[in-house]
């Protein structure tokens, strides 16, 4: 792949003569030209593959987005297309694709691409088949039961409910609908107006938005999404939350929900659940952990103690597309209670639901969830898991810390080309400001922060229009720009972490 127009290789079949109407569904025996299609599309994936795993080559090849209009023909016209003209659009869909799964990209929660849950992926494509019935998919649907009541053990809670959602923050979507299911079960049918005072719900500062953006949602209002101070590590403070829960108890409002991060998203931090549990307790408050980033420490012996007393939540996100590598979308939402799920959510569609089938429909699913139709993402995260067995995930999460460990050294040994936002974090999140050579002789006060802050974004720019790394940045509260580089690709060597560092000095000295 390394030039998009290069599809056509000497031994590939010429498919210009072949349109959609010359392969299955619409001609019948058509077996062959079917396969040739498909093989040379499969061709294209395993190239993408190949080259994303060559640190050789660049993780991306950037083009603004006027340009990329330019390059990339997005027209979709009345006439039919022939299939070569279709494998060659794949190839350069590909081609100017950011190669997430590159050893050298570091920008995202979700990094990296596990084979065998790609294979999966691939397979559940073919069976292309809605979650909602035992009906219409049987293995998938037990699967789906089988590896939620692991994961449910896993965490705590031997009895409950879980359903895989799209993303982590419908499943916290799903926890603030649950909670007030379970305490105001009138607003289900009479909305808004059942509720008795005005709904209020705690968050960490550093949380992540989804919370809020549940508040907006379900009308309570961000206003009424309190967010609650968090010490110099990024942990919520509890005294500060119990002062928050007081005053809204006080002003008359009715706190309902307190929403406890496992693994912020930019800090990698972990609330402490055990006090913010007693708080709930104290005031009759649901609480929520939201492990979508840290759940996968669970896994780990020596990890898991950061995620101590998870048990007394009464709902858990926790999403396999980020720390464990199962490829996107997987996400999970737990529930102490079993039965509370399909009371919040279900709509008893006779069409779908019907209670006279011939085997037992508490396997249906279609009606715990707020979507109708839902897709199959559990089958790349069982043949994943089934691959590795639970000792081989305890290894990858390991791995993953020990790559951290190895690149807080070498921040550690490069002196003063760089700068720690967060020392000592507690996830695989490393937050940094890189040092030009200008900078690195004077005082890390106010002005030099500012500065760092500035020239955090050329630095990426740089990074992105050479196509050797891609590291996240983003301010923080009163914090300008800095790095917050994710190792969660389990293919990351030493030797990528070396890179990575030499690599900022390389792009940036000068800066
Ligand atoms: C802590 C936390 N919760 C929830 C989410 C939302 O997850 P998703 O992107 O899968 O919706 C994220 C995403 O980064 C996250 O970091």
């Amino acid at each position: 792949m390394q030039n998009c127009n290069n599809t056509n290789s000497a031994n590939l079949v010429d498919l210009s003569n072949i349109y959609y109407t010359d392969i299955f569904p619409i001609k019948e025996n058509s077996s062959l030209s079917t396969r040739e299609f498909l093989q040379r599309v499969i061709d294209i994936c395993l190239e993408f593959i190949d080259e994303s795993n060559d640190r050789s080559r660049p993780i991306l090849r950037y083009n603004d987005p006027d340009e990329m209009k330019t390059k990339f023909n997005f027209n979709i016209g009345k006439e039919p297309i022939n299939l070569e003209q279709i494998v060659h659009d794949c190839a350069q869909a590909l081609y100017y694709q950011v190669r997430t799964a590159h050893p050298h990209y570091f920008n995202q929660l979700s990094c990296g691409l596990d084979i065998v849950s790609l294979a999966g992926e691939w397979l559940t494509a073919a069976a292309n088949t809605n979650m909602f019935t035992y009906e219409i998919a049987p293995v998938f649907i037990l699967m789906e039961h089988e590896v939620l009541k692991k994961m449910r053990h896993i965490i705590g809670f031997y009895d409950g409910d879980s359903i895989l959602a799209p993303g982590g923050a419908i499943s916290n979507l799903y926890a603030v609908i649950a909670a007030r299911q379970k305490m105001f079960p009138e607003y289900k049918s009479k909305g808004l107006r059942a509720l008795p005072q005005q709904l209020v719900l705690f968050t960490s500062e550093h949380s992540h938005y989804s919370i809020k953006s549940a508040g907006a949602v379900c009308g309570f209002g961000t206003d009424n999404v309190i967010e609650v101070p968090c010490d110099e590590r990024g942990k919520m403070i509890p005294s500060e939350l119990e002062k928050l829960v007081k005053i809204q108890y006080e002003m008359g409002n009715r706190p309902y929900f307190v929403n406890c991060t496992c693994g912020t998203t930019v800090l990698g931090a972990f609330d402490p659940i055990n006090p913010i549990a007693d708080i709930c307790d104290k005031y009759n408050l649901w609480l929520h952990v939201d492990a979508a980033w840290g759940g996968g420490l669970l896994l780990s012996s020596k990890q898991r103690h950061k995620l101590d007393h998870i048990e007394r939540a009464q709902s858990v996100t926790w999403n396999p597309h980020k720390l464990m590598g199962t490829l996107l979308q997987c996400s999970t939402i737990h529930f102490k209670q079993d039965g509370l799920l399909l009371e919040t959510n279900e709509m008893c569609a006779d069409y779908l639901f019907q209670q006279d089938k011939h085997y037992d429909t508490s396997y249906d699913t279609g009606d715990k969830v707020i979507q109708c139709g839902r897709h199959n993402d559990i089958f790349k995260l069982w043949i994943m898991w089934r691959s590795k067995g639970d000792k081989g995930y305890e290894r990858h999460i390991d791995h993953l810390f020990e790559m951290r460990d190895y690149m807080l050294k070498g921040i550690k040994a490069r002196g003063d080309k760089f700068h720690m936002v967060l020392e000592n974090p507690e996830c695989v999140n490393v937050s940094f400001w890189y040092i030009p050579s200008r900078l690195r002789n004077v005082p890390h006060d106010d002005e030099r922060i500012k500065e760092l802050g500035r020239i955090t974004p050329i630095l990426k720019a740089r990074m992105m229009q050479k196509g050797t790394l891609m590291i996240s940045y983003q301010p923080l509260g009163d914090i300008p720009n800095f790095f917050r580089n994710i190792i969660s690709n389990s293919g990351v060597q030493k030797k990528d972490v070396d890179f990575l560092l030499d690599e900022l000095d390389r792009l940036g000295h000068d800066l």
